[in-house]
């Protein structure tokens, strides 16, 4: 090995370079692998070999590893195709290596544009054609804010239902004038990312998300011109827009549906069709949908039954068909074209069904849930999470990332709804390894799972459950996400224990280490308003009526998609005119819950949010680690730190009227001296002035912390975490 002078090969010559040298002018002149092999090293060479090193991704495509000092780490990447024909590919390679996160070509065996040699790559997505070789210097994650993470990675993305955001043209419905009117608002909390839910053509029979046009706006919203106007408007703010994209069904009225139905045999397999069973007097299969509905409905058209997941009016495509999936990428260039940013991709646990068509077994958690229309009376075996809807959303993370290097732009995230309590199947979106990459954010609702359990279960206990199953579950080479509710569970504050309880849950949205999802209205508490049957033309959400008296009030889901309340001193809280009816009633809470309102106060639910949401931008709450202090019924606390930072967080579960809670967290935090101070960072807004916790800035002894009933409080700690035994990795 040390023998004065030897050829090695394009591998090792990495592998045993010294690391200052990675940079020297020898390397960087090399332009090519074949170069490489011809590079000779001497004995002296060798001798300045400094730094660790650590393998990579290895494979037998690629073969990369790190060299690293303290101060100092490279990655370098060598694709060992040879058939020229090979696709781009991409690897993640975050998290291998410490905290780094981001990356710069230094060398590269291939000429690279300005642009390539500007820009820094995200080390969740670092794209490589056959053959090549290049040198990544990388970056910790915390040095620069902006720097760190991809844009996806470190921003609240802020769910809207258009519908209900602003309306501009007094028809009682939100639409995309008046969204433009609110992104000064949207862009005072901190939130740089909008998603949309469906805005396209539609009969509306849910919300948008049974579609007759895909590309199109529906003219309830707006024009396409307006939404090229929208999408401007939010990149001159430097922030970002996703939409909701819904591959799995078409509304009936879709032009491919009723082509279909009129026997078309271009479009008869765009959809899954079936006889029944029994000479066609029984459904195909006992399989029962998300809507309340059986899954099949009979076609006297084509003397068929049809499938639908949802709705009826909702019929699945087929995507066994290559037809299908070649429109369905179509439309996904047709609104990256338009400059999206990326799409929350709906229902991905219904693409596929098993095509042996057996019937699926009742749950045993079914308890006494009715099989006729309650969806989790059944084990989903045949008809959700299959491998084929896996690799679907894997096509079309490759399809983006594609689209991506091809047309130069920016990262496009790839979002997927699995709606499941079953966080195994949910963690598989994230794709099978750091090559087969699937969706960037599977959204966790495991939250909202938490806040669906009895009065009695919601507890610390339980809440800790939650958030450690996520966490232990999440893949290695993954990026985790938080949220606190959306458009299809009823609001955070009406089923939290006790209201005040959101500014603690905002905390664990917005401080752990993740993606954080909020949907529109919850950053001022917004409540559920209650609906009844016995009022039903005010009813939107028309799937609620498949399930009868007794399960109405849960699954109706116009209680939470109620107009934002933005004023007190206009009719209908400043969404629409006085003289106009929107066309969902608004919260009876409007008069005293509202952003205005909130914006006046001295503390306010909204006024704690942004105050989080800027410090989530501070090193360490990117780029930092997270570890749990404490879990008992009443108590839940975490720690974040990096370098000299150590932040607490704790949050009193009980709801009013319990005795106060007093916590050392000297010893729970193993610290090495008898006394230990924190500074009040923050506080949820029902902490008392007056009180030693009641006042930004204020020192107080954590040997006897005092949290009353739903207070929350993040404390910067007074010391390194070099002190405090709890912060070693
Ligand atoms: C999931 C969406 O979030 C929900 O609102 C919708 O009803 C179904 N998918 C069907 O598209």
């Amino acid at each position: 090995m040390c023998s004065s002078s030897l050829s090695v090969a394009k591998e090792s010559f990495f592998l045993l370079a010294p690391l200052e040298l990675l940079r020297s002018e020898d390397v960087k002149n090399i332009t090519s692998i074949e170069e490489l092999e011809k590079v000779k090293i001497d004995e002296q060479f060798i001798r300045y070999c400094i730094g660790e090193y650590k393998p990579a991704i290895i494979t037998d495509n690629l073969f990369s590893f790190f060299r690293f000092t303290e101060k100092q780490a490279y990655l370098i990447i060598i694709d060992k195709r040879i058939d020229s024909t090979s696709e781009l590919q991409r690897y993640n390679f975050y998290g291998l290596l410490d905290t780094y996160g981001k990356g710069k070509i230094v060398i590269s065996s291939s000429t690279l544009t300005s642009e390539q040699i500007k820009k820094s790559i995200n080390l969740t997505n670092v794209l490589i054609n056959q053959g090549q070789t290049f040198i990544l210097e990388l970056f910790q994650l915390h040095t620069d804010y902006d720097e760190s993470q991809d844009w996806w990675m470190h921003d609240v993305i802020y769910e809207i239902i258009v519908a209900s955001y602003q309306d501009s043209n007094n028809d009682g419905i939100g639409d995309i004038q008046g969204l433009r009117q609110r992104l000064d608002y949207i862009q005072s909390l901190g939130v740089n990312t909008i998603w949309l839910t469906p805005i396209y053509t539609s009969p509306w029979k849910d919300y948008g998300y049974d579609i007759s046009n895909f590309c199109d706006i529906d003219s309830r919203f707006g024009t396409l011109d307006d939404f090229r106007i929208l999408i401007d408007d939010v990149h001159s703010r430097q922030m970002r827009i996703i939409i909701d994209f819904v591959p799995n069904h078409t509304s009936n009225e879709h032009p491919w549906f009723q082509a279909a139905l009129h026997n078309d045999p271009k479009y008869i397999d765009y959809y899954i069709w079936h006889k029944g069973k029994n000479n066609g007097k029984e459904l195909p299969t006992n399989w029962l949908g998300a809507s309340g509905q059986r899954m099949w409905t009979f076609s006297s058209e084509r003397n068929m039954y049809y499938l639908h997941q949802f709705l009826d009016c909702q019929p699945d495509l087929n995507f066994r068909n290559e037809n299908v999936l070649d429109e369905i990428e179509k439309i996904f260039r047709f609104w990256l074209d338009l400059g999206i940013d990326g799409f929350r991709v709906d229902a991905v646990r219904h693409l596929i069904e098993n095509d042996q068509y057996h019937d699926e077994p009742l749950s045993k958690d079914a308890k006494d849930m009715d099989p006729n229309i309650m969806y989790v009376a059944y084990d989903h075996t045949e008809s959700a999470d299959q491998s084929g809807s896996y690799e679907l959303v894997q096509r079309w993370r490759k399809f983006l990332d594609k689209y991506a290097y091809e047309n130069n732009r920016n990262y496009i995230v790839l979002i997927t709804e699995a709606y499941t309590v079953d966080i195994k199947k949910v963690m598989r979106y994230f794709g099978n390894n750091r090559e087969e990459r699937g969706s960037d954010i599977p959204i966790n609702f495991l939250i909202t799972y938490y806040l669906d359990k009895d009065e009695n279960e919601k507890h610390g206990l339980e809440l800790d459950k939650v958030l450690s199953d996520w966490q232990s579950n999440l893949p290695e080479y993954a990026w985790s996400n938080w949220c606190l509710g959306s458009h299809d569970s009823h609001r955070i504050t009406s089923r939290l224990p006790s209201k005040e309880l959101i500014d603690g849950f905002y905390m664990l949205l917005l401080l752990q280490s993740g993606t954080a999802l909020i949907y529109y209205g919850d950053e001022i508490g917004m409540c559920d308003r209650p609906f009844t049957l016995a009022n039903s033309d005010e009813i939107v959400d028309i799937t609620a009526f498949n399930y009868g008296e007794k399960y109405f009030d849960k699954m109706i889901r116009d209680r939470q998609r109620t107009p934002m309340q933005w004023t007190s001193q206009e009719a209908n809280a400043g969404f629409t005119s006085s003289t106009v009816k929107p066309f969902l009633p608004l919260s009876d809470t409007w008069h005293e819950l509202n952003v205005e309102q909130q914006q006046n106060a001295l503390r306010s639910h909204l006024k704690l949010f942004q105050q989080l949401v800027k410090l989530r931008q501070q090193a360490p709450f990117y780029g930092g680690y997270q570890k749990k202090v404490i879990a008992t019924k009443e108590l839940y606390a975490f720690i974040r730190w990096l370098d000299t930072n150590i932040y607490l967080i704790v949050i009193n579960i009980n709801k009013k009227g319990h005795d106060p809670i007093i916590n050392d967290f000297t010893k729970l935090l193993k610290y090495q001296n008898k006394e230990l101070f924190g500074e009040v960072i923050a506080r949820s807004c029902n902490i008392l002035d007056d009180s030693l916790i009641g006042k930004e800035g204020n020192q107080i002894n954590l040997n006897n912390l005092i949290l009353q009933s739903s207070e929350a409080i993040v404390l910067k700690l007074l010391t390194c975490p070099s002190n405090i035994s709890f912060c070693q990795q």
